[in-house]
């Protein structure tokens, strides 16, 4: 349950991860695969980042921590053997939170802007033609929108793609927030061959030795 080994396959999973937020975040920038011509014709949450800072770049800070523990050398903090790990396993919480948080706000941003539907041309100007996800299961209205080309799916379907990659990489650092407070209790035993600090309050062993 203590281990550093399950910290690191989140890690492992959660980097291409964060390059695939970042990249679907970069490609709604360019609405129906074009540039676009005035940065007020891209949709609102495009704008606010949540692939490239909230699953993206947050998130790298996470993965490497996770990555890092296994790795960590358990056995020189104070003469206490399995100090050092605790500690790294605590630290992991931390990261993991602000992980949970990042990708949180990547799963907001994605949220809400499937449900308000792209910003595009209808007639002469450009606004957001569709509302509380009425486009998402009637597509005859999608041709509403005349520019950018393909527009809503390409919308849709990067939006989609960082919703449910963000709604991934919160529930893995969940699971490393509760990984880490069984790494922090139990000191990661396997480690040293030494006991954690569950055997220590329990029993009478001495670690420093
Ligand atoms: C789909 O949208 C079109 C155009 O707005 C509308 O005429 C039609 O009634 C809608 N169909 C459904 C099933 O809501």
């Amino acid at each position: 349950m203590c281990s550093g080994g399950c910290a690191k396959c989140l890690g492992i999973t959660l980097i291409p991860l964060a390059v695939l937020c970042t990249l679907a975040n970069i490609l709604l920038f360019f609405p129906g695969g074009q540039v676009a011509k005035q940065n007020d014709h891209i949709t609102d949450e495009v704008w606010y980042f949540g692939g490239i800072l909230g699953s993206g770049v947050l998130m790298i800070f996470p993965a490497l921590v996770f990555l890092g523990l296994k790795n960590n050398d358990c056995c020189g903090c104070c003469g206490n053997e399995s100090c050092g790990k605790r500690f790294a396993m605590f630290t992991s919480i931390i990261f993991a939170a602000v992980g949970f948080v990042g990708a949180g706000y990547c799963f907001i941003v994605s949220a809400v802007a499937l449900n308000k539907g792209p910003k595009c041309q209808t007639g002469m100007a450009w606004n957001y033609p569709f509302e509380n996800g009425n486009y998402l299961n009637n597509n005859t209205m999608w041709s509403t929108c005349t520019a950018p080309p393909h527009i809503v799916p390409w919308n849709l379907t990067l939006f989609s793609l960082l919703l449910i990659m963000s709604g991934i990489q919160a529930v893995l650092c969940a699971i490393q927030v509760v990984n880490g407070l069984f790494g922090t209790i139990c000191g990661d035993c396997t480690c040293c061959g030494c006991c954690g600090v569950s055997k220590r309050v329990f029993s009478s062993w001495d670690c420093s030795n």
